[in-house]
């Protein structure tokens, strides 16, 4: 495979962290004015993406504050010029067919930066609290094939007939479309078998949690290989950056991050208890403890700038062509990560180029 020339994003901090609640210089904070700066200042920094959780209340604690993904991705879609906007989606939550409304809408507000990241739910009170049911991990992800299908043939401007177990659509399309591609870029997001096999049906880009190289390699091989129509599928992977001028000084920044995270112990024990046990992503996490959500510094890009860029380099040669990256405290960070690494991960590209 060829060599792809990375693509930068940050997660939004819809929970108003990505690392401990108990960090002395990034108390959580989801609120809408935070976040309009920080992907406002990502953009002007150069990252080329951003990715927008959705999650209905704070799964650290409900009385913190949660930043509505939908809500925020169209205000930051008309205040942005530049950057990529993905807004994660959970079909229980929206009818498609609203939903693929408001894609299509979003997507004319950003003149085509906007996308979306199929999600099929792990954390059942978000549910059952709001009186939904949290269907079994199969059935989750066979309601959202009917549901990405639908969404999918909308927002490319089909008039749709569609006669499913879930929904029923009778000579329906919707305008505007995209005006500026062809529909609005589709992730996802999920590790088990069924997320795999919807990734490669439906999705652009399948994005992998953090986790060793290894691991990587055979997951992306293992989703290469499905039956597919159309172009082939890409890879974006989540990440924890701890960059620093030495390998023992992002060393120590880890430990010290990893002190703090003690802390949340009792929140993380809250939050696993209301887990779906067959939810795949836990299982990988189990097998790789790290600091920071979605595998976090599980993909070892921790150490010097050099080594982090070459680690980079490294799952770009493997297919990957967007790093998600979150870090703490996480505007400080995320300008360390511009200035150092960003700069050597572009050496490095140029010369595999
Ligand atoms: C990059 C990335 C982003 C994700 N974003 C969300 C999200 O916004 N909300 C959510 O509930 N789950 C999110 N997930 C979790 C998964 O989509 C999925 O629900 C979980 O992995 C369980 O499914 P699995 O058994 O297929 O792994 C995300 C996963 C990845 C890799």
């Amino acid at each position: 495979m060829p060599t792809t020339h990375p693509r930068f994003g940050i997660w939004a901090q819809v929970n108003g962290t990505s690392g401990t609640l108990f960090h002395p210089e990034d108390p959580a904070d989801a609120t809408w004015e935070r976040n309009r700066k920080l992907v406002l200042e990502a953009e002007a920094l150069g990252f080329e993406s951003t990715l927008v959780a959705q999650h209905l209340f704070n799964n650290r604690d409900d009385s913190l504050d949660q930043l509505e993904t939908w809500a925020a991705s169209a205000a930051l879609a008309g205040l942005t010029s530049r950057i990529e906007i993905i807004a994660a989606i959970k079909p229980m939550l929206f009818h498609p067919v609203v939903l693929a409304k408001m894609a299509s809408q979003i997507d004319e507000i950003s003149h085509g930066r906007f996308a979306i990241n199929l999600v099929n739910a792990w954390y059942k009170p978000e549910y059952e609290r709001s009186g939904l049911t949290f269907a079994e991990h199969d059935a989750r992800y066979d309601y959202g094939r009917e549901w990405i299908h639908i969404v999918r043939a909308l927002t490319e401007g089909e008039r749709l007939t569609f006669e499913g177990k879930h929904f029923q659509i009778k000579d329906l399309q919707l305008r505007p479309t995209s005006r500026y591609k062809p529909r609005p870029t589709i992730y996802a997001g999920g590790e088990s078998d069924a997320a795999q096999q919807l990734s490669a049906d439906f999705a652009d880009v399948w994005f992998i949690n953090g986790q060793p190289p290894a691991d990587v390699t055979r997951l992306i091989a293992r989703v290469r290989a499905l039956p597919r129509k159309g172009p082939p599928i890409r890879f974006g992977l989540a990440a924890f950056v701890v960059a620093r001028a030495s390998d023992e000084e992002a060393e120590a920044e880890l430990a010290y991050l990893n002190s703090l995270k003690e802390k949340d112990a009792g929140v993380r024990q809250q939050m696993l208890a209301n887990t779906d046990d067959k939810a795949e992503m836990f299982k990988t996490f189990a097998r790789n403890p790290s600091f920071g959500t979605n595998g976090g510094t599980a993909a070892g890009l921790v150490g010097s700038y050099d080594r982090v860029a070459e680690r980079i380099q490294a799952f770009a040669d493997l297919g990957i062509e967007l790093f998600m990256l979150q870090f703490q405290p996480f505007e400080r960070e995320m300008r360390l990560f511009a200035e150092h690494v960003r700069p050597r991960v572009d050496r490095l590209a140029r010369v595999a180029a």
